[in-house]
């Protein structure tokens, strides 16, 4: 309708999403904001159950994250994969090794997000399963922190893939059993909610232009993170 459009123009976008998606989300907001330059976007960049608390809270129109809550009644709409592999140094002794058992992987020093992040939520629920733990020498809240600090040979770390796509030149993937974890991330909204012109105008375009970036590498699934970053 015209009153549709007319909404369109102008109004707030409100999105909080998890971190690993910020190597995306302020990219494919891009093309979206000089379409509809009228559009007021906020992204929160935060971790897993910070946005699980501002979804709860109905503090925002959309939320992005890999583990759909199962206590609120949401929808939800799968956006993109968000494989979570094990990081190591460039010249790690294990780099070369191929189909390393996790008994052997938590002998070696790790570098842990903060609790409360979905990233850590989802390795130590494997590590749970296989009755193992590891031996956690710093915990750290951020992926890029991470990163440096295993170049700078603190320990192994658990990352999404999405992580390694800006400056991975010191670090590398290593080929462990029961790896990559496979995840996706998530659109996800209340089931009470009515989704704006502006949210649902946006949950379309997200979907189409995630879809359209996986097939822009030509490659299936997760394949194409792996292209890249090889
Ligand atoms: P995190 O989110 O920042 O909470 O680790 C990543 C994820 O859940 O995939």
């Amino acid at each position: 309708t015209v009153a549709d459009l007319k909404g369109m123009k102008q109004g707030k976008l409100r999105l909080a999403v998890i971190t690993t998606t910020k190597y995306f989300m302020p990219r494919l907001l891009g093309p979206f904001c000089q379409k509809y330059p009228g559009v007021d976007v906020s992204l929160i960049v935060t971790n897993h159950e910070r946005v699980i608390d501002r979804l709860s809270n109905n503090q925002d129109d959309l939320y992005v994250m890999s583990q759909i809550p199962e206590n609120v009644d949401v929808k939800s709409h799968a956006v993109l994969e968000n494989p979570l592999v094990v990081v190591a140094p460039l010249h790690h002794p294990l780099a070369k090794e191929k189909n390393i058992s996790l008994k052997r992987l938590v002998e070696e020093p790790f570098i842990m997000r903060e609790p409360g992040s979905g990233t850590r939520r989802a390795f130590q629920q494997l590590l749970d399963a296989h009755k193992l733990s590891v031996k956690v020498r710093l915990e750290l809240g951020s992926n890029e922190a991470i990163k440096q600090a295993i170049a700078g040979g603190l320990g192994l770390s658990v990352l999404s893939r999405h992580t390694l796509l800006t400056d991975n030149s010191e670090v590398t993937v290593l080929d462990v059993e029961e790896f990559p974890i496979e995840r996706y991330w998530y659109a996800v909204y209340l089931s009470s909610k009515q989704l704006s012109v502006i949210a649902s105008t946006f949950l379309d375009y997200l979907q189409t232009a995630a879809a359209e970036l996986a097939e822009g590498y030509g490659l299936k699934g997760g394949e194409w993170l792996k292209q890249l970053q090889d």
